[in-house]
């Protein structure tokens, strides 16, 4: 689907879109085209008084005679006061899924935001195109046997408005944004007998050509690092382990004393999760080929802060594994001794992700005296029970970085939630052989454990982690994002990263 702007009031064939205001109330776009087609449109909303212009609402109606387009569409945009930069990206994804469902090949879109609405008509265009583009992904390469039906039908979307460069140029930064999205969308995507550690390394290797400093460690260095809890993870797999290590230096090092080190990102790369010996049923299994949603953001954020050139200093390390049950594999109960000196009683080899992390944290800390860490991870099946597919939760050592967090959700629309990390939680990973277990001794608090755990391995630089298991994979169409990988995560850290740490 190619995406344009263009100036407004040319007729155009296809599908045309307008705006309507809470309260069935046309925009002025509107109602011209309600003249021009002596009363189409008032007509429809007579009609239909289930449509009131309340956003996420669209009323499909035929084109009038006296006009090239095939259909006109309205366009519900809620109230005024709160058309905000969701709201337009929203109408954006939902008009690509509406006009693919109506079998559409071009639409026009024709919406004047007008006085009263927090935005401007430029990045009102801009943020719908953005949706637009977003919801349009589709990973579809191994189906061979499509049917023309089974395609996207929609060719072309041109988006009128006053100012048609200025769009282009607000647009411009949000479709490196979509596809680092996509970068991302697609390793979640791909198979786990595709996308493997060495793979996966490889194609974090391509950001080299956005000038990104990426380093990939073997197991040998690995075990030279001494991380061997991430190690004992990938004992079981064929596949072998790497770590991979991407610098974006996009800011002056100043050399001063208040000079702080970079922004860090690490991520949980389990390529696939079966378990270990402490094998999982085999019913749902196959979603694990997911277990390295965490790596595949820290990726795509790296891709967006270089393709960007974003003036900042960033880093990002993901620990990639493959676990599995094997002659060679971990047991349970088995006592590995990660990268930080701290000795690890696994006793349950399918609470892996902790493992991986515990060194990848450690690692970063160690060489980047960073200013501040966040990591990414698939690592609970408890954060699903406790917040579903709404909220990723959020564990923080540091009110004013978890503030940060939430407010940045909120505006892209990738909500965070915060659970708690105390002692007394801390307390229930004490072990009698070692100095720590890898799990708690039930099942109760289970992602708090998993936080605290990790918790371990960060001193006293502020952290965050994200526990992302509900949010990676979608089984349900959302309107800027098609069911299946999410990319969760990228666009919360781009946000966090301009907010607060571009320019500085
Ligand atoms: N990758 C899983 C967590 C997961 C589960 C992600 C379901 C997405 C959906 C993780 O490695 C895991 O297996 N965690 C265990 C921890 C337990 C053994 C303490 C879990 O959640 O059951
Ligand atoms: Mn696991
Ligand atoms: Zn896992």
């Amino acid at each position: 689907m190619k995406i344009g702007f263009a100036k407004s009031g040319q007729p155009s064939s296809g599908a045309v879109i307008v705006g309507v205001w809470e309260k069935a109330k046309p925009t002025p776009t509107a109602r011209r085209l309600d003249e021009a087609t002596d009363g189409a449109i008032t007509r429809a909303l007579s009609v239909a008084p289930r449509f009131d212009g309340k956003k996420d609402e669209l009323l499909s109606i035929v084109g009038p005679a006296n006009l090239p387009a095939s259909r006109i569409i309205l366009a519900g945009l809620g109230k005024p006061e709160l058309a905000n930069a969701l709201l337009f990206q929203h109408l954006g994804g939902n008009l690509v899924a509406h006009l693919n469902s109506a079998g559409e090949k071009e639409a026009t879109v024709a919406i004047d935001v007008g006085d009263g609405a927090p935005i401007d008509e430029t990045q009102a265009a801009a943020q719908l195109a953005f949706g637009a583009r977003l919801r349009a992904y589709r990973f579809d390469k191994y189906k061979t046997k499509q049917k023309p039906e089974q395609k996207a039908s929609l060719d072309r979307l041109t988006v009128t408005t006053a100012a048609p460069r200025a769009a282009e140029l607000a647009y411009e930064p949000l479709g490196k944004t979509a596809s680092a999205i996509f970068f991302t969308r697609d390793l979640v995507s791909e198979p786990a007998n595709v996308i493997y550690p060495e793979t996966l390394a490889a194609k974090a290797g391509t950001l080299t050509d956005l000038g990104v400093r990426v380093e990939i460690l073997d197991e040998n260095q690995l075990r030279n690092l001494g991380m061997n809890a991430l190690l004992g993870v990938a004992e079981g797999s064929a596949r072998r382990p790497r770590l991979v290590i991407m610098e974006w230096h996009g800011s002056p090092d100043t050399g001063d004393e208040n000079h702080r080190g970079p922004l860090a990102f690490i991520g949980k790369g389990v390529t696939f999760d079966t378990g270990g010996i402490s094998i999982k049923p085999a019913a749902g299994m196959r979603d694990m080929k997911w277990d390295m949603a965490g790596s595949a953001v820290v990726i795509g954020v790296m891709q967006v802060l270089a393709a960007r050139k974003a003036k900042v200093n960033a880093v990002g390390v993901v620990g990639l594994v493959e676990n599995m049950p094997s002659g060679t594999a971990q047991r349970p109960g088995d006592i590995v001794t990660s990268m930080s000196g701290q000795t690890i009683e696994v006793l349950n080899t399918d609470a892996e992700g902790r493992l991986v992390l515990a060194d990848a944290l450690w690692y970063c800390q160690d060489r980047y005296k960073p200013r501040l860490m966040i990591d990414l991870a698939t690592l609970t099946g408890a954060v699903v029970v406790a917040l579903g597919h709404h909220h990723a939760g959020l564990f923080s050592n540091n009110d004013e970085l978890a503030n940060q967090l939430i407010a940045a959700g909120k505006a892209v629309d990738e909500e965070v939630w915060r659970l708690p990390l105390d002692e007394s939680y801390d307390r229930e990973i004490d072990s009698d052989a070692a100095d720590m277990k890898n799990i708690g001794s039930g099942r109760a608090a289970g992602s708090i454990i998993g936080a605290q755990f990790l918790q371990r391995f960060v001193n006293d630089v502020p952290w965050a982690h994200l526990d992302i298991a509900g949010m990676a994979w979608s089984s349900k169409d959302a309107a800027t994002v098609p069911k299946g990988a999410t990319a969760f995560g990228v666009r919360l850290l781009e946000q966090f990263v301009a907010l607060h740490y571009e320019n500085g």
